[in-house]
């Protein structure tokens, strides 16, 4: 965590006490496209019929944000460097002075497009690898990749922390790769990687989505080991592998003082942060690119934007079940996440279907 998320973090805390809505993470789906059929991939099940975007309209975009009082963002998809015009666009966010992260499969990275971030980008930037199955002597059945496509990542990363670029590893744990963390971890180390990070599955697309979910009491054995590993390399290992609170088996330290007045689901979706879909259409989270969630377009006036970012707060911040508000985990967990809890359920009024807590919470 450097000192923009540091200043980021304690800015909502600030406005989150005040009641203060405001947009000031994005996330930019430059592009639904990609390159690959990743098994976990919350994105495999959107159906997109091919939009030419002009270079002109995803400016606009990313200088709406800007207006709008975004510090930061995140750059998606699909895979952005599928895109035509994925270097402008980012070239015309650090002329706006906006924070950017990256986030890329690492196939489509070529030595002049590494030359050019290195010029472009600054020490806040991130490019955020995601690797989950990278090992040369395990079959990926993660992400599908033959040794060819895993060695050109490879050497795509090892580029980039040559050029000192800010790189962060990501890994999404699933029951395919869960075998063969603690070996990525170390070869990523070995590689140079400084930063390492995962994101917990997030089972979107129905019931089959949990087909592939991991063991997390495995999970737990391997964040611990790992964590203490990295510490011990001096890497910056950020957590994640262990799975989101609700279902994890790591042994949280319970702060009565964090104890939560608020009956309602806490979660920076439509209160901080807002995701543009690659036509420019405005949802909560990239997990609630849906019908239900729009809170309308980047073409609309900003002042609309923003009374509108607040009614679909009101609208996703509904009272948490009984088995929440009873859950000593709650100053923690916040009450999981609407976008899956929605996806899953059709409603908002559920237990985050991921609680391994929710029969017995106390
Ligand atoms: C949707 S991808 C888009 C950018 C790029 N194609 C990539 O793979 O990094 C962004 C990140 O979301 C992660 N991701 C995809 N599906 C997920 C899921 N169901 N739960 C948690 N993370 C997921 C990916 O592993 C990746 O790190
Ligand atoms: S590369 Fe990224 S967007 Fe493409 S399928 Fe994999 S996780 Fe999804
Ligand atoms: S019961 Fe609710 S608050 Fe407690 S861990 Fe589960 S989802 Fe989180």
């Amino acid at each position: 965590m450097d000192k923009l998320d540091v200043f980021i973090r304690n800015l909502k805390k600030i406005f989150r006490s005040k009641g203060i809505i405001t947009p000031l993470t994005a996330s930019y789906e430059i592009t639904p496209f990609c390159n690959l059929m990743c098994k976990h991939c919350y994105n495999r099940y959107k159906s997109t019929n091919h939009l030419d975007i002009e270079l002109s309209y995803k400016k606009q975009i990313v200088s709406t944000l800007k207006q709008l009082g975004v510090l930061e963002v995140v750059l998606c998809g699909g895979e952005p460097f599928i895109d035509k015009d994925i270097l402008n666009v980012i070239e015309h966010a650090k002329s706006l002075d906006l924070r950017l992260i990256i986030l890329t499969n690492g196939l489509l990275i070529t030595e002049e497009i590494i030359v050019y971030l290195k010029k472009i980008l600054d020490k806040y930037d991130i490019i955020q690898f995601s690797i989950d199955d990278i090992i040369d002597d395990e079959e990926s059945t993660q992400r599908n990749l033959t040794l060819e496509e895993k060695l050109i990542v490879l050497n795509n990363l090892k580029k980039l922390i040559s050029m000192d670029i800010n790189v962060v590893v990501n890994i999404v744990p699933t029951i395919l790769n869960q075998h063969y963390i603690i070996k990525l971890g170390k070869k990523l180390i070995e590689l140079g990687v400084k930063n390492i990070g995962a994101t917990p599955y997030v089972p979107m697309g129905g019931k089959n989505a949990d087909l592939i979910k991991p063991d997390y009491k495995l999970l737990a054995d391997i964040h611990k080991y790992l964590d203490v590993y990295a510490k011990s390399k001096g890497i910056n290992y950020s957590g994640g592998i262990e799975g989101h609170v609700c279902q994890s088996y790591v042994e949280y330290r319970k702060n009565n003082s964090l104890q939560q007045q608020n009956k309602r689901r806490v979660c920076d979706a439509a209160e901080f942060n807002i995701h543009v879909s690659y036509n420019g259409n405005l949802y909560p989270c990239v997990f609630m690119e849906k019908d239900e969630f729009l809170i309308g377009s980047i073409s609309d006036p900003l002042e609309k934007i923003k009374i509108e970012m607040k009614k679909m707060n009101e609208k996703i911040k509904v009272e948490l079940p009984s088995v929440c508000l009873s859950c000593e985990l709650l100053p923690l967990c916040g009450g999981g996440c609407p976008g899956l809890i929605f996806d899953r359920y059709g409603t908002l009024q559920e237990v985050d279907p991921r609680c391994r807590r929710k029969n017995n919470a106390t």
